[in-house]
């Protein structure tokens, strides 16, 4: 029988926010592969099936092993967290495979399943910070050099864009969120909103809402599994949520929030 590869997202961690196809397609795999505590989000679906999991930094090493697995016939899920084809495996996969001059068509079957990715899942906690433009940003400095990372946030701040940081901080990544804060206050007041959230829909979940003056009060939220968004010249704190509005007032006759900034 022909192999197959899917390259499942499972969303944040929850089940009840991982897609029907993503639950579909590991229970119709015989393997799975995934960094370790990916495949434990998915622990209570993939009893029986033969599992490889790996340690962080073996990427390269993963996504060879599961074309290998999927060519001798095996039906592989590789598991991704959030979405697979944002800072996920897809790139990688499909980078080996156009090395190896793969055909779409009458080659191995290869299946990306999106997943909720983790700018969804954060900003449905908090309100609705992305109702406008917004750019993606990871802090990584692994494989993108610091400076490119740092013009890519001094371009997303002069155009105004909400940022959303992935990868904020690491035990040894702490100057990157720092250095964007000082480069931010550059382009956006002081009292600019921003939300912290640590394990979205995990037992671990935190959420912290702040701004830009005072964000670094909580350093103890920054993680592997945090993700912070910084509001734009519009967005505004109603309760305990960001509010990124969607320029309707302006267009329309609906009435000022009653409170701002709270
Ligand atoms: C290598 S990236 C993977 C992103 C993933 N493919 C996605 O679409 O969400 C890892 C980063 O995703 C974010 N992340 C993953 N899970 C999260 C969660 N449950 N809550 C908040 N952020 C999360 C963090 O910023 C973390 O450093």
């Amino acid at each position: 029988m022909a192999g197959k590869l899917f390259i499942v997202g499972v969303g944040p961690g929850h089940h009840d926010h991982m897609t029907f196809r993503a639950k579909q397609v590991i229970e119709e795999s015989d393997t799975i592969v995934g960094y370790e505590t990916y495949v434990n989000l998915v622990q209570d679906l993939i009893d029986g099936k033969e599992v490889h999991r790996y340690a962080m930094t073996q990427e390269v090493e993963r996504a060879h092993q599961c074309i290998e697995l999927a060519k001798a016939g095996k039906i592989v899920s590789l598991v991704s967290s959030g979405d697979p084809g944002i800072y996920g495996m897809a790139g990688l996969i499909y980078e080996i495979l156009a090395q190896e001059g793969w055909d779409r068509k009458e080659g191995l079957y290869v299946e990306i399943v999106p997943g909720v990715s983790s700018l969804n899942s954060c900003a449905a906690l908090v309100g609705s910070p992305l109702m406008t433009d917004f750019a993606v940003v990871s802090m990584s400095d692994l494989l993108v050099p610091w400076e490119i990372i740092t013009k890519r946030v001094e371009a997303a701040a002069q155009g105004d864009f909400v940022i959303v940081i992935y990868n904020p901080a690491s035990k040894k990544r702490i100057h990157q969120l720092q250095d964007t804060r000082k480069l931010l206050l550059k382009y956006r007041p002081p009292s600019t909103p921003v939300a912290i959230v640590k394990g979205a829909y995990r037992e671990s979940q935190e959420v912290v809402l702040t701004d830009l003056e005072n964000m670094e009060k909580h350093q103890d939220k920054l993680g592997m599994i945090t993700t912070v968004i910084i509001g734009n010249s519009s967005t505004y704190r109603y309760e305990d949520m960001m509010i990124n509005p969607r320029g309707y007032t302006s267009k329309y006759d609906i009435a000022e929030p009653q409170s701002r900034n709270k």
